[in-house]
């Protein structure tokens, strides 16, 4: 009863929200009530690695349709409240994880946890692991030495132990990045003034050492095997920034403190830490514009000839028509042919329009993308291991500034969008 009770209250403010934003046009919103009218649930046939390859570059015409238009999903707004829907994860169980980045709050959210749980075997934390959330200013300073900093892990603990309790597996997002760790991390002191000084080279290479040894240590002992991977370095690579090998520096004080080895130390301490199992990740966005990707390539090779890497993180914050999939696809071969693991770590799409059709070109891009991954996978030319949407809820997502930003897959009100079923390949989602 209570349930139920819950579901109708959900109902009701699901269906004033579409109301007031007018989000959808009348017939999405009739479609919704009433499933029988269209909204045939169709059983995906499952992808295996086995089936005959889809030879590349893909085709530019449209195929022609070989289902009677009946059995093409012509309903894609389905209350995941409401209804069963397939599980994206199950879907692609034979390729690659599929990953969600989310928010502690959003996590601990009964409705929004139940779906993240049917949906998804890999989880990034969107903020909660991050230097700035972990390091502890005054505990740090009260040691009174130089070197080794306090950290503190309310912020994660409960999303870890979520991971635990539901059998989901966790990208440790992020040890050494040049934003989201405070400043004072760097001075002499751990002086937040502004007179402060930087720390000498050294004292910033025990630090790094250190804090990747905390975490690594905290997170391995509390929480055994549920993180696989790292992200150990971020958004190093930043070509014209007057860096050294196309590095960042204007606004990365490990590249201002340490110089521009800080990459190969950060990995070389995080090999030392790591549990076997877990994988090493260099991370960045825009990783398809070219001298990005030549600079990241020379980076992450010099890191695999010392051993210290195993995969390569593409963000994929990307446009509705840019990059284009040939370019995208392109940085993936390349990054492939390094033997290392590609994942694809923080995918949405930045589209600003909630029209119908504009959702229906967004489904058709993240149809096509995950056509990609499929094909680069059963040709072998990359190791893809797992695919993470940077968020559940378009109201949820980080490029929501102005609240008219349509990036992923499910709405407000946790329908499924034709992004979703694009996800799942769906026929009724173009693929052109
Ligand atoms: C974003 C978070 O989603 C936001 O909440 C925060 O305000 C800024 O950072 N690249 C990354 C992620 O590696 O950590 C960023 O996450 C998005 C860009």
């Amino acid at each position: 009863m209570l349930l139920w009770n819950a579901k109708w209250i959900k109902t009701m403010v699901r269906l004033f929200t579409v109301v007031m934003i007018c989000n959808f046009a009348v017939c999405t919103f009739a479609g919704c009530g009433g499933k029988e009218e269209g909204g045939e649930e169709k059983q995906e046939a499952q992808p295996t690695k086995e089936e005959e390859s889809t030879p590349t570059p893909i085709p530019t015409s449209t195929p022609a349709p070989t289902e009677p238009a009946k059995e093409v999903r012509t309903d894609f707004y389905i209350s995941s409240l409401d209804e069963e829907i397939p599980s994206m994860c199950e879907y692609w169980k034979d390729y690659f994880s599929i990953g969600i980045a989310i928010t502690k709050g959003e996590l601990l959210n009964d409705f929004k946890g139940e779906l993240i749980v049917q949906q998804f075997n890999s989880m990034t934390c969107g903020n909660e692991m991050k230097p700035d959330a972990l390091l502890d200013r005054e505990a740090t300073k009260s040691t009174g030495t130089e070197t080794c900093p306090v950290l503190k892990f309310d912020s994660c603990d409960e999303m870890l132990a979520f991971c635990v309790d539901n059998n989901i597996k966790m990208r440790g997002h992020t040890l050494i990045w040049h934003s989201q760790t405070p400043d004072w991390f760097f001075m002499e002191g751990y002086s937040n003034k502004p007179d402060a000084v930087f720390a000498s080279r050294e004292v910033m290479l025990e630090r790094m050492e250190n804090y990747i040894r905390l975490v690594m240590e905290y997170v391995n002992t509390t929480y055994p095997g549920v993180v696989y991977a790292w992200d150990v370095v971020n958004e190093a690579i930043a070509p014209g920034d007057g860096g050294e090998n196309g590095m960042r520096m204007s606004d990365s004080l490990w590249y201002q403190t340490i110089g521009p080895d800080f990459v190969e130390k950060a990995f070389e301490y995080a090999r030392k830490y790591a549990a076997p199992e877990q994988k090493l990740f260099y991370n960045d966005f825009n990783t398809y514009e070219t001298a990005k990707r030549i600079a990241i390539l020379e980076l992450v090779n010099k890191i695999k000839d010392q051993g210290n890497i195993d995969g390569i993180g593409m963000q994929s914050h990307i446009g509705m028509n840019s990059p284009t999939l040939l370019d995208y696809e392109e940085t993936i071969r390349k990054f492939g042919e390094t033997g290392l693991e590609i994942q694809i770590t923080e995918l949405d799409i930045n589209l600003d329009s909630n029209s119908e059709e504009d959702f229906m070109k967004e489904g058709t891009r993240y149809k096509r993308l995950f056509f990609t991954f499929k094909n680069l996978v059963d040709t072998g030319a990359a190791n893809i291991t797992n695919i993470t949407v940077w968020g559940l809820t378009d109201e949820g997502s980080w490029l929501n500034k102005d609240g008219k930003r349509y990036p992923l897959l499910f709405n407000q009100v946790l329908e499924t969008k034709p992004a979703f079923w694009g996800v799942l390949m769906d026929e009724g989602i173009p693929l052109y």
